[in-house]
């Protein structure tokens, strides 16, 4: 009896060794009769199994079982190892199986809802197999995520939900080995977290309660409770009716909050040093994946300096600033990637405003040209803009000790310093419009002794789509939630 081996371990040494492996049937071609190559996968790796009538050994009758298995089937076979004359194409092991057993372990059905290889090819191959008269169906975005199983099995799918399980695994490593605990917040909670109107609302056993729009105010209780540096990755629930590329409404938060001596810059300098080390750790570990990822969506690697940028957001206005100022006078237009016209579009740049989607790309483009990183902190933005525990500056009430984060123009990070005076925190809720009674237990836990801190909360899926330059969130969330679908 064979041993159980992994595809990707069939080399030549093994040669005339009887082996097991259990993977999909990727591809079944017959040959006649009396012969069928079936190639079979498991964890990316394919190897070519060769079914041929023998005597004492292999019936007809097994050749034709092999020759009518369904493609994506689960089966074990057994066999012998052997080097083939001619190199084989279409496997990723170049050692063959001479097949002696097979069985079915679970069959599926005759025709898939998606053809896996359409699924898996890039743009260019697309436009090249249709120019070259090839009968090919393009896979949209919907069909692959109504048939989300089958649509993960592409190697570069594969290859982004093992890089968004290495970002989890860099940040939790890094953050334990700086001192920080991993806490647990609930997700069921009385009152909004974060304002304004993007909350799950449900009845709690008579009580009116939300999904947890943000572990924020919980974070902070727990650093309230003593714990000095705490993260959480866990989901976070939006009820925004966003439908752009960007926003789900659950997605995965990775939070950071801790304690602070001095400055804010104590929680940027964590930002920093976490997220160089995730990006270093991703290039390299993560190198066969973000191969598969770039064979189907080809991506320039992220360009970052060992020491992250840090601009305030009046720079960053000024360098908007500047930017239009001599498009205007030279009477060009700005054009973005996608070749719209901003100006038409709208960079809109309010000294105490926030800065909309365009103009946050547009600087994302200014500072690769001038510092030559796509990753940077744009800090100090306008109060008016930031939730209402955000600290305001010491020096300059209208703006705050507060930050977002960007990679290639777009945000994955929002921080801050917290309020941790209780009458100040209760004074900014009102202020904000929030009713204070329905986050009284938050306010109290600042009345027994409450440390200056800080903290910050990442977008899981949007560090993986913009790392790896991805056009769209649904593609880095396993079974994304949008305001339009909660199946499957
Ligand atoms: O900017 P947000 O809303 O900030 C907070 O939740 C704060 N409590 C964080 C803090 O500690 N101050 O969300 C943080 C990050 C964003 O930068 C973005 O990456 C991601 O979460 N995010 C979303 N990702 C997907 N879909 C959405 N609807 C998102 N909203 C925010």
């Amino acid at each position: 009896v064979g041993e159980w081996t992994r595809v990707e371990a069939l080399v030549a040494a093994l040669e005339n060794r009887t082996v097991l492996i259990r993977g999909r049937a990727q591809a079944i071609r017959p040959v006649g009769k009396k012969m069928a190559f079936v190639v079979i996968r498991e964890n990316g790796f394919t190897v070519q199994c060769l079914v041929q009538a023998q005597p004492d050994t292999v019936s007809t009758q097994m050749v034709k079982f092999a020759a009518a298995l369904s493609r994506e089937s689960i089966v074990d076979v057994e066999g012998i190892v052997s080097i083939p004359a001619a190199p084989i194409k279409g496997a990723t092991q170049q050692v063959e199986i001479q097949v002696r057993k097979l069985y079915c372990v679970s069959r599926a059905v005759p025709t898939l809802p998606i053809n896996l290889e359409d699924a898996a090819r890039s743009e260019v191959e697309i436009e090249k197999a249709l120019q070259a008269g090839e009968q090919l169906v393009r896979v949209n975005q919907d069909t692959r995520l109504n048939f989300r199983v089958l649509d993960v099995r592409t190697p570069a799918n594969q290859g982004i939900f093992r890089i968004q399980s290495h970002v989890g695994s860099a940040f939790r490593q890094f953050l334990l080995s700086e001192n920080f605990v991993e806490i647990h917040t609930p997700k069921l909670i009385a009152g909004s977290s974060e304002g304004g109107a993007s909350v799950f609302r449900l009845d709690y056993k008579g009580q009116p309660a939300c999904l947890a729009q943000s572990p924020q105010l919980h974070k902070q209780m727990s650093i309230c409770g003593d714990f000095g540096r705490v993260f959480e990755i866990g989901p976070v629930f939006r009820a925004e009716d966003s439908y752009t590329h960007r926003h789900l409404c659950e997605f995965t938060g990775l939070d950071v909050e801790m304690e602070i001596k001095k400055h804010y810059f104590e929680v940027m300098d964590i930002v920093d040093r976490l997220f160089v080390a995730m990006f270093d750790s991703l290039n390299q570990n993560c190198k066969k994946d973000l191969e598969a990822v770039g064979c189907q969506y080809p991506f320039e690697p992220l360009k970052y300096l060992r020491q992250t940028l840090r601009l305030t957001y009046e720079e960053g206005i000024q360098m908007l600033k500047v930017c239009l100022k001599i498009c205007k006078l030279i009477n060009l237009q700005v054009v973005d990637k996608k070749g719209d016209r901003m100006m038409d579009v709208g960079i809109e740049i309010e000294p105490f405003g926030d800065l909309n989607t365009e103009a946050e790309r547009k600087l994302g483009q200014l500072v690769l040209e001038k510092y030559g990183t796509e990753f940077y902190i744009l800090h100090r933005y306008p109060l008016a803009v930031r939730p209402f525990y955000t600290m305001p500056c010491y020096d300059n009430p209208a703006y705050s000790n507060s930050f977002d984060v960007f990679i290639r123009g777009e945000e994955i990070i929002s921080g801050a310093q917290r309020v941790h005076v209780p009458e100040f925190l209760e004074q900014r809720a009102a202020a904000c419009g929030i009713d204070v009674k329905t986050i009284s237990a938050y306010i109290d836990s600042f009345r027994y002794g409450a440390p200056p801190h800080g903290g910050f909360g990442v977008g899981l899926e949007r560090v993986v789509m913009l790392f790896c330059g991805l056009n769209n969130i649904r593609k880095t969330s396993l079974f994304p939630r949008d305001p339009l679908r909660i199946a499957p």
